[in-house]
């Protein structure tokens, strides 16, 4: 299976992934679009075994014109192409679809490409055309992706600076242990330090970093803490999937390459922990059970 084997560390990959806005005018090479045809078609296996197909969208050699009507209202500039995303319909549809483009966007940066997740800045009816989406399906979001421009390139140690410069939540609001009133030290995460700091580089829409984890005896737990408002209201007009759910999953994504490269075995299990309840409570989402 492909899905995560990637020629460089997951953690390198993952540090240096960023979202990139802005592309080199020129289209992907034949070679470029062929690898990412198979990687696509590769990948399949999913936490929740929701059943998930991609299609790269690319513009040819001649120019952008067969891309023309993909909207992306502005935000990305010259984008060489898309990978479109169907998810049929099912409970965990929207975290299996965020880990599922999650991985395939872990593999572009292996390729040396950029991307950027779309959850509501593209015009779903064509792209939906040209997946040829199905009633049973869901369309929530699109990856641009193509050759990064040399705007995003600052000199030396590039990488590091750049996921050291990312703003993120501090690791005492984003993971417990026991109980949401204890925040988890690296320390005491142990090894799983690691895959949690991975969690913490994840991508979210909007960049609200949604995702908790909460540590017992019987996991690593994992919630989703809403943003009040979110996803209601105009912005919610052009939205067509749970996209913090996706980042949910986005998330989960991070967590098991990291786990897997490190030789922490474990699976997806739905396992909520017994805990006391409140209001304003994060969502249960899935737990990751060691093996
Ligand atoms: C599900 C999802 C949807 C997103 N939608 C958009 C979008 O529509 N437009 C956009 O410019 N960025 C979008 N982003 C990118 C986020 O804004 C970005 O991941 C976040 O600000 C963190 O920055 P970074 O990816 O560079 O680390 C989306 C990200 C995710 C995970």
């Amino acid at each position: 299976m492909l899905s995560s084997r990637f020629s460089q560390p997951a953690t390198e990959l993952i540090q240096k992934r960023f979202s990139c806005r802005v592309y080199q005018r020129r289209s992907l090479d034949a070679q470029k679009q062929q690898r990412i045809t198979d990687i696509i078609s590769s990948l399949s296996a999913t936490p929740f075994n929701s059943h998930i197909r991609m299609k790269l969208l690319a513009s040819s050699e001649q120019g952008h014109h067969n891309l023309r009507g993909l909207g992306t209202y502005g935000f990305i500039k010259n984008p060489p192409a898309f990978i479109a995303g169907a998810v049929r319909k099912s409970v965990k549809d929207m975290e299996d679809f965020g880990y599922l483009m999650e991985l395939a966007v872990l593999h572009m940066t292996d390729l040396g490409l950029g991307t950027c997740w779309l959850g509501g800045s593209f015009t779903h009816s064509s792209f939906a055309k040209r997946i040829e989406l199905a009633d049973e399906e869901l369309l929530p979001a699109v990856i641009a992706v193509g050759y990064i421009s040399e705007e995003h390139y600052p000199p030396a140690d590039w990488v590091r600076q750049l996921a050291n410069a990312r703003s993120r939540h501090k690791w005492e609001y984003l993971f417990f242990d026991g109980s949401f009133t204890q925040p988890i030290s690296r320390e005491t995460a142990g090894r799983y330090a690691i895959p949690l700091e991975m969690v913490r580089l994840a991508p979210s829409a909007s960049n609200k970093q949604p995702w908790r984890v909460l540590r017992t005896d019987t996991g690593w737990h994992f919630y989703l803490q809403r943003t009040p408002g979110y996803g209601k209201g105009l912005a919610s007009l052009v939205v067509h999937g749970d996209l913090q759910r996706i980042d949910m999953g986005i998330a989960m994504c991070h967590f098991a390459v990291t786990a897997q490269e490190l030789g922490l075995t474990g699976h997806w299990q739905i396992n909520p922990p017994e805990l006391p309840v409140w209001t304003g409570q994060p969502e249960y989402i899935a737990s990751w059970v060691e093996e």
